[in-house]
Order: C-alpha cells, then sequence, then structure tokens
C-alpha cells in the first residue's frame, strides 16, 4: 500500500515532463490560419471563382522595394525595422463624430502616418482612392463606408495583406437592414443593398514573390472547396474577418482630406 502510493507520487511528478520534448520543431513550424487555403487559391489561380481582380499599375522600383521591405517586417510583425515605416512624431488623433459618441478607429491612440520618404503612405492611399472609381460608385469613401483596412500577416504562405472593408454602417432599415449599429451608423446615407454588400470585401496582397494583387471578393459565392468556402458567406453582414486571414498587425485609416494613418496592435 505503502509502496504503491509511492509509485504514484513519482508518476505524478514526473509526468508534466514531457518525454520526447519537440520545441525546436514547433519553431519552424509556421501557424496555420483557417484563411491558408483561401490565399492560396487568391495566389495561385489567374481568376479565382469567388475574386474579381481589380488590375493594379506596375510600381516604380523604389516602391517595389519599400513593399517587399515592407512584407518582410510585417511577417516579422515588427514595422519598425530593418527600416522605419512609420513617423511617430506626426501621429494624430483620428476623429470622432455623433458629439464624440461615434469613435471610427480601434481605439483613443493616435495614428500614425507612413514616413513620406518610403512612399507606403501614397501607395496605400491611391489603393483606398481606386476602389470607388473601379467599382463604379458602388463603393465610396466616407465614414459610412471604406475607411480602413486590417492590415495581416500569413506565415504559412509568407503572404502579408490588407482587407479593406466598405459599407461599414449601412442606414437601419425596418425591411432590408433591421440591425442597429450604433452610433457611428447614425444619419447614415449608404443604403443596404444584398449585391453590393456581398461584394463589400477587397483584398490586397504581397505574396512570397513580392507580387501585389487586388482583389473584389464576391462573399455569397460557393466554390465547393471546403477551405475557401469556410471563409465566404455570412449574410448579411458578409464580413471577411482578417484575423482569419493571418496575424492582424495593424489597421489603415483613411478619410478623404485626411492623410492616412496606421494603428498598431
Ligand atoms: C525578405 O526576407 C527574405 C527571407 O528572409 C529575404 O530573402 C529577402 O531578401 C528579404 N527582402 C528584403 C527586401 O529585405
Ligand atoms: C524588430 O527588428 C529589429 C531590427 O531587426 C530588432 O532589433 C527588434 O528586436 C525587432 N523587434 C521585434 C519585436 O521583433
Ligand atoms: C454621405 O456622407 C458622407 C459623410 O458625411 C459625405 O462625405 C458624402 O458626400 C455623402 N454622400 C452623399 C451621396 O450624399
Amino acid at each position: 500500500m505503502h509502496s504503491l502510493f509511492l509509485v504514484f507520487v513519482l508518476v505524478a511528478a514526473v509526468t508534466p515532463i514531457p518525454l520526447s520534448p519537440t520545441p525546436a520543431k514547433a519553431h519552424t513550424v509556421a501557424q496555420s490560419f483557417p484563411g491558408d487555403g483561401f490565399l492560396c487559391a487568391l495566389t495561385e489561380s489567374y481568376a479565382p471563382k469567388f475574386a474579381q481582380s481589380i488590375p493594379l499599375a506596375e510600381s516604380a522600383t523604389a516602391a517595389r522595394r519599400n513593399l517587399a521591405l515592407f512584407r518582410n517586417a510585417t511577417l516579422s510583425l515588427n514595422l519598425t525595422h530593418p527600416v522605419r515605416f512609420l513617423d511617430d512624431s506626426r501621429g494624430f488623433l483620428y476623429p470622432v463624430f455623433d458629439q464624440k459618441r461615434c469613435q471610427l478607429g480601434k481605439d483613443a491612440n493616435k495614428i500614425i502616418p507612413f514616413l513620406p520618404s518610403n512612399t507606403l503612405g501614397t501607395y496605400f492611399e491611391n489603393l483606398f482612392q481606386m476602389i470607388p472609381t473601379w467599382v463604379n460608385g458602388e463603393i465610396s469613401l466616407s465614414r459610412f463606408d471604406l475607411f480602413h483596412g486590417h492590415l495581416f500577416a500569413n506565415p504559412s504562405t509568407n503572404t502579408v495583406g490588407v482587407v479593406f472593408h466598405s459599407q461599414e454602417y449601412p442606414a437601419e432599415n425596418s425591411d432590408t437592414f433591421p440591425f442597429n449599429l450604433g452610433f457611428c451608423q447614425r444619419n447614415s446615407n449608404v443604403t443596404f443593398a444584398d449585391d453590393v454588400m456581398r461584394k463589400r470585401n477587397i483584398v490586397w496582397t504581397i505574396d512570397s514573390n513580392d507580387h501585389t494583387s487586388l482583389w473584389r471578393i464576391n462573399m455569397a459565392i460557393r466554390t465547393g472547396d471546403n477551405a475557401v468556402d469556410e471563409i465566404l458567406g455570412g449574410e448579411p453582414f458578409y464580413t471577411l474577418y482578417e484575423g482569419s486571414l493571418g496575424h492582424v498587425v495593424a489597421d489603415l485609416y483613411y478619410l478623404n482630406g485626411l492623410e492616412l494613418g496606421v494603428s498598431l496592435y
């Protein structure tokens, strides 16, 4: 009896120590995200069924190099090195609306513009500006519609991207959109339309070859590929969640008339 108890104590004391530890391997295996298959389908297919390609102009050599550095820094979740990307000295508070009850940013901290020298601020501002033009005005730059994007880093594909969310605050409507989204929705001039809402997510990516692309996602499509389909759907909001595509690194905010600013997580 006494010796059995002793054996039990010894086993219990030893059990927490793994018999064959594998911590070294864990470091080399990239973390997987539900959206890995979705990103592979985007970057490997010329015309994926669930996305429409928005043509991007060829960037200048210097801009391409900065984007490549930016991809690496984002993948290492490190946006301030090896080049400094952001200009801390010019941080500013994002505007609030409806007697300060509507705060569009993720927190009350200052948002930080990019350093003018790396031209990334201009690059992302241009993306924001080309989206409404490309969709023939179905989306506009405004605090009710397109004003932000989420920067993510996907380690298994070494892809970095931004999920732009448009149609953020459609007006409440008892028939078509009976949802109260809080103070930021008040006075919204965005009329809910399911055929626009389902295409409200725009995804920019820079892949492992530093190739950039921009896509308008149709969330209402079913592809038959489970890895892709689990990212789609979600009516009537049709939100493509950046956290399903990778580590969420920062938010980008852009309202016409203001410089684009970054809010790090
Ligand atoms: C980004 O990282 C990869 C892999 O570590 C490296 O080969 C490449 O040179 C880096 N690119 C830049 C622009 O630093
Ligand atoms: C960011 O990169 C710099 C330079 O490579 C390094 O010194 C620093 O430790 C890195 N920070 C993080 C959080 O990885
Ligand atoms: C909708 O509201 C935004 C923000 O107040 C404004 O900038 C925009 O001009 C309005 N759009 C229309 C079509 O009235």
